[in-house]
């Protein structure tokens, strides 16, 4: 079984390109990849990586937003995204939010339910992510504290 383990920092470039592939945005993604974690295939290559960035008001406990995810098309569909969000999300409790152009079911799937921006925490909103990384015809997502472990 593949295992998702913290990312190095000499792993930003595939992380970036596996992103771009994608279409999704790399801004900011150098800045927390020490965040990162990845799943790699036998070789050591990175197939798949995600990131939770923490974004907190003062006194208020931080949300958590969801970002980054991307598994290698060539290994899509082998349960390696379910695996990669289980475990960025299994230390947590907190609320955990995202956005997603093309994942909505995929996460629907994991507990998450589609919100309105509008509800979002300041914080997350203000977040380069939120403002400007995701446009308006994303999906807005959250799953709640009380989602079964
Ligand atoms: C979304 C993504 C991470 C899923 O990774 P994956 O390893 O293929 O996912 P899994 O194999 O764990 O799939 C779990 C289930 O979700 C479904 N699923 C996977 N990707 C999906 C998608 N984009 N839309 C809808 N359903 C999807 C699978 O069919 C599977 O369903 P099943 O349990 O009924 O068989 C991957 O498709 C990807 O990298 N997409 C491009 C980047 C992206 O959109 N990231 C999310 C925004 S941060």
């Amino acid at each position: 079984m593949l295992l998702v383990k913290p990312a190095k920092r000499e792993d930003l470039h595939r992380i970036e390109a596996l992103l771009t592939e994608s279409r999704l945005p790399t801004a900011g993604v150098a800045t927390i990849i020490d965040d990162f974690h990845v799943v790699r295939d036998s070789k050591g290559h990175v197939v798949a990586a995600g990131v939770i960035e923490w974004h907190a008001e003062e006194g208020r406990e931080p949300d958590g937003l969801i970002r980054s995810v991307v598994v290698d098309p060539v290994f899509r569909g082998q349960g390696i995204g379910t695996r990669l969000i289980d475990y960025l999300t299994a230390s947590t409790d907190r609320n955990l939010y995202l956005l997603t152009e093309s994942a909505t079911d995929f996460f629907r799937g994991l507990g998450f339910e589609s919100i309105d921006r509008s509800s979002a925490p300041p914080a997350l909103r203000a977040s380069e992510e939120f403002r400007c990384l995701c446009g308006e015809s994303a999906a807005f997502m959250r799953r709640s504290v009380s989602f079964p472990a």
